[in-house]
């Protein structure tokens, strides 16, 4: 569960929540019957737990607003639909929501998840700097399973990032629906390096906006670095300024010195289409994915 360098960006307007407040420490009572083992992350809006859960008597992960958040109503908002979400919908290749409970400081809505015992896809590339394309043809067709999953709900995902999705033995679980919003809403949410154009320009969004995720995703996989990797902190802009090379760069190509099988860089071009329309549905993707792996999920052995 190690700590993530990029964090997402929810689009709304920056405004000071005054001095940090520290993290609860291990042994805190976070809420009523969760207890904190370790404090394991701080985004600028959120902080990530490792909680013990007295009535279940196991480890969970937490996730609440950062205590000087407490009155973000807007950021409140977004965690308790995150938590509906984890809760409701239910899918192998989505990480499950136990409940959504209010924390006993500065109350503020804490929700708890399962602790997958894996580790991040950012975090293998670290390690491992890629992915062969095998492997990375079989996460994105478990990707495109949940992503089909979440759109035949009518949500849109807008945060695919290797950072948000875990690997448990082979398989893909995806993690973070703090971004998550309506099919045809308008959103600017995401994390820099992975928005989509039409994320950039704050447009209604469509499924299009995850199979961009799912590609950017994919190149990062396959080649260790994303396209945008080479642009500074500083030239994304500052002062309320920012700057995407999404809406001004077509996506370099992958090069060829990577060996890759030209039916799986041409798959990852395809989602990064500027216009949404042009990219591939899931459904697509998903049958050229699972070619590209050779594992049929039908059949394959668990
Ligand atoms: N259920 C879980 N099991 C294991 N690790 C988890 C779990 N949930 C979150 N993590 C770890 O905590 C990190 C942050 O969690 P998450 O992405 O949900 O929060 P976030 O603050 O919305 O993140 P970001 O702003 O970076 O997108 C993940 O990248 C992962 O390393
Ligand atoms: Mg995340």
């Amino acid at each position: 569960m190690a700590g993530e360098p990029s964090s997402s960006y929810d689009g709304e307007q920056e405004r000071a929540w005054g001095p940090a407040q520290p993290a609860a420490q291990r042994d805190d009572q976070l809420a009523a019957g969760y207890d904190v083992v370790d404090h394991l992350r701080r985004g600028h809006r959120l902080d990530v737990y490792d909680l013990w859960s007295v009535e279940r008597s196991a480890r969970c992960v937490g996730k609440t607003l950062r205590p000087e958040r407490a009155g973000d109503e807007v950021a409140a908002g977004r965690l308790r639909t995150e938590g509906m979400l984890l809760e409701t919908l239910t899918h192998p290749h989505l990480v499950r929501g136990y409940e959504t409970v209010l924390t006993n400081e500065r109350p503020r809505p804490l929700v708890v998840i399962e602790t997958l015992p894996g580790r991040t896809v950012s975090y293998l590339l670290g390690e491992h700097g890629r992915l062969g394309a095998g492997d990375a043809a079989m996460l994105g067709a478990q990707l495109c399973s949940v992503l089909g999953y979440l759109h035949r709900h009518e949500w849109v995902h807008l945060d695919v990032k290797p950072a948000n999705v875990v690997e448990l033995a082979g398989r893909a679980v995806l993690l973070d629906l703090s971004m998550a919003c309506r099919l045809g809403e308008r959103s600017t949410g995401g994390t820099f390096d992975y928005l989509s154009p039409e994320q950039a320009r704050g447009d209604p969004v469509s499924e299009a906006a995850d199979v961009w995720g799912l590609g950017i995703t994919l190149y990062e996989v396959v080649s260790g670095r994303t396209p945008w990797a080479r642009h500074s902190h500083r030239d994304r802009g500052s002062g309320g300024t920012r700057r995407y090379p999404q809406l001004e760069e077509r996506v370099p190509p992958l090069r060829a010195r990577w060996r890759l099988p030209a039916a799986l860089s041409g798959l990852v071009h395809d989602c990064l289409d500027p216009t949404p329309t042009a990219r591939p549905t899931v459904g697509e993707l998903s049958k050229r994915l699972v070619a590209l792996s050779g594992v049929d999920p039908r059949t394959a052995e668990r």
